[in-house]
């Protein structure tokens, strides 16, 4: 099984994870950072891609700073819409397959259970409207598209929510974190290894496996939930964790972009299609923690 795969966005999150991950034997994989193909820069970009002819390119990158974007519009829109649809015309031309990834903040939050992947896109913020445009785009350009659409991404690399709560749970005595936003925390690492297993089906010649599909970590909390559960974990390793860390509403924590309420994902089409359910989240954030925990100064509070 020979496949040729372009990745790009190896610096972020995601694009870390595949970096390090476990490819079939077999595969070609070259990783694109920003400086070689950015996707500001369409024309460029689509020569690189066709100039090398995958069979599937993952398109990692994003431009995922959810409430810079309310600001910077024209570049998200630029990120995140028209990249993905001159990607999607440049795997059009090649033939290949794009494997892209979408966001929970498509929803507006206001339905009472877990979203699927044919619930109506609301986004309440500019970020999750222009991933919402780059999903329509690249549907509406290329028919061999799988898009994997997460939630509340982390790993040991990059800007996160676990990380955050470790610098602050070092600093602050105290903390408020939002209890009324409900979603999934979702380890890239989690997301690479299902990205690979797609991309190993598609190579072995799954042909009914394109569109849209939910992934998430297994299970739901809050913002909240979520750093207990960060806390809980450091506080066993003997880190310096808040003494106080304390439930707040959405109101309490303004931010410039509005965060849906609800983003629970159901998963269960991607589990139907490639027989892949994410672990539970605290089972992965464990293996984060890790990761991380021996980077951070074992300062126990007193
Ligand atoms: N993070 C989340 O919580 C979250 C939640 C739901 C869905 N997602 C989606 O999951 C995917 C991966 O997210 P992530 O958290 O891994 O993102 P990330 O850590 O922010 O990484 C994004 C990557 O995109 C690159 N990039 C930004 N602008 C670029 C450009 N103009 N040309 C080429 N590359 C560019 C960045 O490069 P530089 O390092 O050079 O800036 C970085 O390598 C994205 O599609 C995102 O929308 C993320």
């Amino acid at each position: 099984m020979n496949s040729k795969i372009l990745v790009i966005g190896r610096i972020g999150q995601v694009g870390h994870e595949l970096h390090r991950g476990v490819w079939p034997a077999g595969f070609t994989v070259d990783f694109l950072e920003r400086p070689q193909l950015d996707l500001t820069r369409p024309d460029e970009a689509r020569d690189i891609v066709v100039a090398a002819r995958p069979d599937i390119v993952v398109n990692a990158a994003a431009h995922t700073a959810v409430d810079a974007a309310e600001s910077e519009r024209d570049t998200a829109v630029a990120i995140n819409r028209d990249g993905p649809a001159m990607l999607a015309d440049a795997c059009r031309e090649v033939g290949a397959v794009l494997v892209h990834y979408s966001t929970d903040y498509v929803y507006d939050g206001a339905k009472a259970g877990a979203y699927v992947e044919t619930d109506p896109i609301a986004a309440l913020s500019v970020y999750g409207a222009s991933k919402a445009e780059g999903d329509a785009a690249i549907a509406a350009r290329l028919k061999r598209h799988v898009i994997l659409r997460t939630s509340w991404v982390y790993s040991a690399t990059g800007h996160n929510f676990v990380k955050t709560m470790l610098r602050l749970g070092a600093e602050r005595d105290r903390l408020g974190i939002v209890d009324d936003q409900h979603g999934s925390p979702t380890a890239a690492a989690d997301i690479a290894a299902a990205t690979i297993a797609v991309c190993a089906a598609l190579a072995a010649g799954k042909d009914d496996g394109y569109g849209v599909f939910h992934f998430s970590g297994g299970g739901t909390t809050t913002w909240y939930g979520f750093a207990r559960e960060i806390f809980r974990v450091a506080a066993s390793h003997r880190l310096k964790t808040p003494r106080l860390v304390e439930p707040i509403a959405t109101e309490a924590y303004p931010t410039p972009a509005e965060r849906p309420r609800n983003s629970r994902l159901d998963c269960s089409k991607f589990a139907r299609a490639y027989g892949i359910v994410a672990p539970s989240w605290q089972q992965s954030l464990s293996a984060v923690l890790d990761e991380l925990i021996p980077l951070a100064s074992p300062v126990e509070a007193a």
